[in-house]
């Protein structure tokens, strides 16, 4: 089969198109032919092997997940002995241990749901991860409850695109926080206010909120802490930040260590995607409570472009790749 592979860390020259093995489905798991899928800034993280300190993870010398991508959509092909929810035929979406950019993946059957019956398979596509942190960000971690309001810092990008839409799902108030030239698409995904960080710092602006989702990590902790009421808790997501050897390491020590004692300050926030929380998104879609925004879609064979453009941090939403 077909996939992107890559067998070095470096910038977009790393990834090429090659043929492989197709993967087989275990006892356990669901072969499923790739029809859509979508990279995050995981993906570019892991294609440029940064911050070093996560090279014990990704691999030392080279990744050791050698395919880019987590998310998928397609059609089921074939089922593992023991694999008993899925059929041949059906149309699913989730998330590929093993790299979705690629023709097929074998996928366990905890990781995937059947796809929302509203929504084309590209669309599908870019749900499963940062769905699943918008979610599970605001409703778990924040507990976010009806009337509160909520700051959504980098609500135009992919997390945060899907975190506006929760937190209104979820009966907030919301401020979203983006560029100029995204701010109409904020408010038109439901957002009530939006704050243009070109010209205003939500953190000396003299609003309080509820709950921030920080999606950034532009602001030092202490300073979006005082952008809470007094029982209001800050939501720490992010990977991107920070220097080439500890990139958000140092972020998310600190939101650690304090968030026993500073009550505000959320511990640091891993949310991996799992198959009620892909049918709790299905239910808001199905719902008519989520619309992906979809920036760009590349074919299989530019993923290398596709990491490249979600890597200069100002996607527009998702970036989705055809397969
Ligand atoms: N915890 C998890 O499980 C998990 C899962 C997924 C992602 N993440 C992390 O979450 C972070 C966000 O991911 P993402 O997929 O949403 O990234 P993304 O798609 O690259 O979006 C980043 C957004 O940030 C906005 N932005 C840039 N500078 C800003 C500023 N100074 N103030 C406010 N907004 C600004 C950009 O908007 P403009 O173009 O308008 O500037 C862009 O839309 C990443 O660091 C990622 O590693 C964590």
């Amino acid at each position: 089969m077909k996939a992107i592979v890559q067998d070095e860390y470096g910038s977009s020259e790393v990834l090429r198109i090659e043929d492989i093995d197709k993967p087989v489905a275990n006892d356990d798991e669901v072969l499923v032919r790739v029809q859509a899928a979508s990279v995050h800034p995981g993906d570019w993280l892991l294609m440029t092997g940064r911050p070093l300190l996560f090279r014990p993870g990704f691999g030392l010398r080279k990744p050791r997940k050698r395919v880019p991508g987590f998310d998928f959509a397609g059609t089921v092909e074939a089922v593992g002995g023991n694999a008993k929810e899925f059929q041949p035929g059906d149309e699913v979406f989730g998330e590929a241990a093993n790299g979705s950019c690629a023709e097929y993946v074998s996928v366990s059957e905890e990781k995937m749901a059947l796809k929302p019956a509203n929504l084309t398979l590209q669309q599908a596509a870019v749900l499963p991860v940062s769905g699943v942190t918008a979610l599970r960000g605001l409703r778990d971690a924040a507990k976010v409850q009806p009337g509160q309001h909520v700051l959504i810092n980098g609500a135009s990008g992919g997390v945060g695109t899907f975190a506006v839409q929760i937190a209104k799902a979820l009966g907030a108030e919301v401020t979203g926080v983006c560029s100029t030239r995204n701010v109409e698409m904020v408010r038109s995904i439901g957002a009530d206010h939006v704050i243009d960080y070109t010209q205003d710092d939500f953190t000396t602006g003299g609003e309080r909120f509820d709950a921030i989702l920080d999606n950034v990590a532009n602001h030092s902790l202490a300073d979006c802490r005082r952008a809470l009421i007094g029982e209001g808790i800050l939501l720490t997501n992010n990977g991107t930040s920070g220097s080439r050897w500890v990139g958000p390491l140092g972020r998310m020590a600190a939101a650690a260590l304090l968030s026993p004692f500073v009550h505000k300050q959320g511990p640091p926030f891993y949310a991996p995607v799992r198959k009620r929380d892909l049918i709790d998104l299905n239910e808001l879609i199905e719902a008519g409570k989520i619309t992906p925004v979809i920036d760009r879609t590349y074919p299989l064979s530019e993923t290398a472009e596709a990491v490249g453009h979600v890597g200069e941090g100002h996607a527009r939403g998702k970036v989705a790749i055809t397969v």
